[in-house]
């Protein structure tokens, strides 16, 4: 067991990783189970670079169940929060009454501390990560440790279903109406494919205007071109993609990745009222993308968006350091400190870019485009750490004045 239990307390804290679709989950088949569609497939990113934190302190002493998130007071009576809570609390009332062991715990109050080092609801996937975070948290807590939990990520937020694993992953829609075979599973391990880095290119951290939630609730209701998606494309896709990936195939995860982008955001348009997440500067990126693949006759390099403007770039690690050059020549940094541009993985130095690429590409330069770039890689799924962000209290450490 992970967690630190002592008389009357039990304390576990984890982390949990981002993931970032390549063939997108965009629809609701039941709302209140989130039950998708159509089955969806995503990497996990590495939590050495972003992640989501989260510490339950579980205590006989106290009064009521509370949860910060981000420093900030959170509404514990959240339905999706309480769905995890109670999923958790349900299935270890299941799993642990055969054994001989006092019960008493799981009708003590709870207290949730969690946070993102990265922005939240900037279209991120800080809810997948922050849900997996808090229902892997939970686990261990209740002492689930070898239980697949992730039907009860998936009704936090339907992609947190993914981020319970490490590597490629994929969500089975499933058939059954209480959702039961509505899980993630893993397509291959995060040393597979060992060679695959990632770009976070981020265009905009501000809040989005529609959230995911609402945005694909309007495309369900409206939109006829995710019924052709649904039922003729997503199927086939998932078989090429899960090729691809065993395979090693860059070109074609590269390929069917951003055609799955682009036929996500064809959907988003095709909603009535449309709903757009892509900026200009968004499709600055595809054009960068789109020429540097012409200009090698081969697909280099991959991108795809979720729901907001930021990039999302698949890259294999020996190609990290010229794209990573063209792309601070296309939007360079605003203000004179590349230093902090550029975070994460170390980038070694590209050599000069050819004249040649540099003719075939022909673009202006937009500075200030960009806020950042995060540098990372495939990743291992949520794993318990023991820095926990609530003190002997059971308060944050962080306190701020909202609290
Ligand atoms: C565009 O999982 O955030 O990122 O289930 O309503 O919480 P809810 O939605 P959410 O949707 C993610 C949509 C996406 C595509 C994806 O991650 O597959």
């Amino acid at each position: 067991m992970d967690a630190e239990v002592s008389e009357n307390i039990i304390i576990v804290t984890a982390k949990a990783p981002v993931n970032i679709a390549v063939v997108k989950y965009w629809g609701k088949r039941n709302e209140e189970l989130i039950l998708p569609l159509h089955d969806s497939i995503s990497t996990t990113l590495s939590t050495q670079q972003m992640y989501a934190e989260t510490t339950v302190m579980i205590r006989q002493s106290f009064q009521e169940d509370r949860m910060w998130l981000n420093g900030k007071i959170e509404d514990i009576n959240n339905v999706r929060i309480q769905n995890c809570l109670q999923g958790v609390r349900k299935l270890a009332r299941e799993k642990l009454s055969d054994k001989d062991q006092d019960l008493s715990f799981l009708d003590w109050h709870i207290h949730i501390c969690s946070r993102n080092n990265f922005p939240t609801a900037a279209g991120l996937a800080s809810s997948a990560a922050g849900y997996a975070c808090l229902v892997f948290t939970l686990g261990k807590a209740f002492g689930l440790d070898a239980v697949n939990l992730t039907h009860i990520a998936r009704q936090g937020s339907g992609s947190a279903c993914r981020s319970m694993n490490g590597g490629f992953v994929q969500w089975r829609a499933g058939k059954k109406e209480d959702g039961s075979d509505s899980l993630a599973e893993q397509v291959a391990p995060e040393d597979h494919w060992p060679e695959m880095h990632v770009l976070v290119l981020v265009v905009n951290a501000s809040k989005k205007e529609t959230g995911s939630t609402s945005g694909m609730d309007l495309s369900v209701k409206t939109s006829e071109f995710l019924k052709h998606r649904t039922n003729s494309i997503v199927p086939k896709r998932i078989e090429s993609m899960r090729k691809a990936i065993k395979e090693k195939d860059f070109h074609s995860f590269a390929e069917l990745t951003m055609k799955d982008s682009n036929q996500f955001h064809s959907v988003c348009q095709d909603t009535y009222p449309p709903i757009r997440y892509m900026n200009e500067i968004s499709w600055a990126i595809v054009d960068l993308v789109h020429q540097y693949n012409t200009f090698y006759d081969r697909n280099k390099v991959a991108y795809t968006f979720d729901a907001g403007p930021n990039a999302c770039l698949y890259v294999l690690e020996q190609d990290v350091a010229e794209i990573v050059s063209l792309i601070c020549l296309r939007f360079p940094p605003a203000s004179n400190n590349p230093a902090q541009f550029c975070v994460g993985l170390p980038i070694n130095p590209a050599e000069e870019i050819s004249r040649d690429l540099m003719s075939a590409l022909k673009f202006s330069h937009s500075s200030g485009a960009l806020q950042y770039i995060v540098h990372t890689k495939v990743g291992s799924g949520p794993e318990v750490t023991n820095s926990h962000l609530l003190d002997g209290k059971g308060l944050p450490k962080v306190y701020q004045t909202e609290c």
